[in-house]
């Protein structure tokens, strides 16, 4: 299938492995995705200067094929992770959190594809004018950071596509073809999943968090720190007692402090689901196994014809 994406990255099928941090923190599930002619992402926000350095020259090892790193932009070690990146001649990058310029055109001249991570039609278009060349747009089902301004994926992927030229990647609530399709339906050109890619062998976190998405239920997560960067997570005893600190009208020190006192590799490492940040997507409630990544995307892609043939797309 060829669309604005595919033909941008150079990849087979229009699916991306989003950038997750920890459980894409490593070379396998990237090469993995890669291979299977999907894009694979690395997350390098949490990993270490010389992990980070270390899981690039293995992916680049590893896979011939299109291959993309995740750096937060505004990261104490976000310099050194984009001079690796920049000396690696990365292919793609998927950036996030923070403003592009002074970065683009240094990668433009490698021949790198510029890829933004965006939560509202602001930010969409903020990224278009500074001259990307795609849209990643994570709807409020998504795990990790969804808009704080909570609108659906199905709402807000739609509403981008209106208002931008660029092409949109959809992120939030998809795991599996079906999702992919509906996507594709709303104009978007690729999908990015996270969630369904934590339930695979190659995801690089403890077996209690793969196991507490495929337990999940689609009403099982909840947002958490509504009012500053919010997350998405599995509800646990850390949610409720954010929820309960919510109801019972604390301030907004109290909720931050509360709110740095659990974290994602508390969950992502340690296996601490009962306290840590256990960020996934509404989508935990649609991932039923744990199957290695390479066979996800060949489900993908053979749910993805079945649904465009059930609604006359193909
Ligand atoms: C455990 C976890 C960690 C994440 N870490 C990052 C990250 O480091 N950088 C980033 O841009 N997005 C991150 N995200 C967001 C994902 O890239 C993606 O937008 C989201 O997973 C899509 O929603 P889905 O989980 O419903 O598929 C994370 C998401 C999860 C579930």
């Amino acid at each position: 299938m060829k669309t604005r994406i595919t033909q941008l990255l150079g990849i087979e099928h229009p699916i991306i492995q989003a950038a997750m941090s920890w459980a894409s923190s490593n070379s396998t599930l990237v090469i993995e995705v890669s291979n299977a002619g999907g894009m694979g992402v690395l997350a390098g926000g949490p990993m270490r200067v010389e992990d980070f350095a270390k899981a690039v020259a293995e992916i680049k090892a590893g896979t011939a094929k299109p291959w993309a790193v995740n750096i937060p932009l505004n990261n104490p070690r976000t310099p050194q992770l984009l001079d690796i990146a920049h000396e690696a001649r990365i292919p793609v990058m998927v950036a996030s959190q923070g403003g592009v310029r002074g970065h683009l055109a240094r990668f433009r001249g490698i021949g790198t594809k510029w890829l933004h991570v965006v939560a509202s039609v602001e930010h969409a278009l903020k990224a278009e004018a500074a001259g990307v060349d795609a849209l990643v747009v994570d709807g409020a089902e998504a795990g990790g950071h969804p808009p704080p301004a909570e609108v659906s994926t199905l709402v807000l992927v739609r509403r981008v596509v209106k208002s931008v030229k660029l092409p949109v990647v959809a992120s939030g609530g998809i795991a599996d073809g079906y999702g992919v399709a509906a996507m594709l339906a709303l104009g978007a050109e690729g999908v990015q999943l996270g969630t369904r890619f934590i339930a695979t062998p190659e995801a690089s976190v403890h077996p209690a968090y793969k196991e507490a998405v495929l337990k999940a239920g689609v009403g099982d997560t909840a947002f958490v720190g509504r009012g500053g960067h919010p997350i998405r997570q599995l509800k646990n005893g850390f949610s409720e007692k954010y929820a309960a600190a919510e109801r019972a009208g604390a301030t907004a020190e109290e909720l931050e402090k509360l709110f740095d006192s659990a974290s994602l590799k508390q969950a992502a490492l340690d296996g601490d689901v009962a306290w840590g940040k256990v960020e996934a997507g509404q989508s935990a409630g649609l991932v039923d196994e744990i199957l290695p990544a390479a066979e996800v995307m060949r489900r993908l892609v053979a749910e993805l014809e079945h649904a465009r043939r059930n609604v006359g797309m193909a």
